[in-house]
């Protein structure tokens, strides 16, 4: 689901950026550890910050980045203007139905684009196909706690099916093979998650 107005207009600004940059990209590196040679796949890229830091921060050799919003990926193309193909593709795409091939990528990221997609175990299926066997998912979200808070409930819009506990994304993952242990944490009383689940080793029988 796109985000609404005045969600776009935060995610859009300097405020945003500024969190990204300064609190969630690192909780995010110190869990995960550098991406020196991965090729990564980024899902709801927005307007491309989370994208640049895996360059810059995160030391990624590729990203595919992708959003369902064609306006979102536009202000990505504006801000990494400088970065080409193949070291950089930008497409707008679905989580849920990820056009490329199984066992693809050394990680996937997701900074806080889940609870928009109301399919969001059908988007964790997707993303463990699309793991290499060891890949890691690295993410950050944000739980259903947060998203009833009243502010956030009167200001932003977000899909009802796509509310969940950290443990009922933690559950998701790990049926979907991958691992979290002990490779998580969360914030400001279970508002918000941060982790990586590791792709296990054996082949998995995708849906087709
Ligand atoms: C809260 S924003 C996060 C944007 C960016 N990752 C960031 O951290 O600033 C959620 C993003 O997910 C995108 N999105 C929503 N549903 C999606 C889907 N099914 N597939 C891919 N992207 C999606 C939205 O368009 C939006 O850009």
């Amino acid at each position: 689901m796109k985000m609404n107005f005045l969600e776009s207009f935060v995610m859009n600004s300097f405020i945003r950026t500024w969190f990204l940059k300064n609190l969630e990209a690192p909780t995010l590196l110190e869990l995960s550890g550098s991406l020196k040679d991965h090729a990564v796949l980024e899902i709801g890229c927005g307007q491309g910050v989370g994208t640049e830091l895996l360059f810059n921060m995160f030391n990624a050799k590729k990203v595919m980045a992708m959003d369902i919003d064609l306006k979102m990926i536009r202000r990505a193309q504006k801000r990494l203007r400088n970065y080409d193909a193949p070291k950089l593709i930008l497409h707008a795409g679905d989580a849920t139905n990820i056009t490329t091939r199984d066992e693809m990528f050394d990680a996937v990221v997701n900074f806080s684009a889940l609870h928009h997609v109301p399919q969001w175990q059908k988007a964790i299926t997707e993303i463990a196909r699309v793991l290499k066997p060891g890949g890691r998912f690295i993410f950050e979200e944000v739980t259903r706690q947060w998203i009833e808070r009243w502010p956030n409930r009167l200001l932003f819009l977000h899909p009802k099916e796509s509310r969940f506990t950290d443990l009922e994304f933690l559950q998701e993952l790990e049926k979907n093979g991958l691992k979290v242990e002990d490779r998580f944490t969360t914030k400001k009383k279970g508002d918000f998650i941060f982790g990586v689940g590791i792709r296990e080793t054996r082949s998995i029988q995708h849906p087709k």
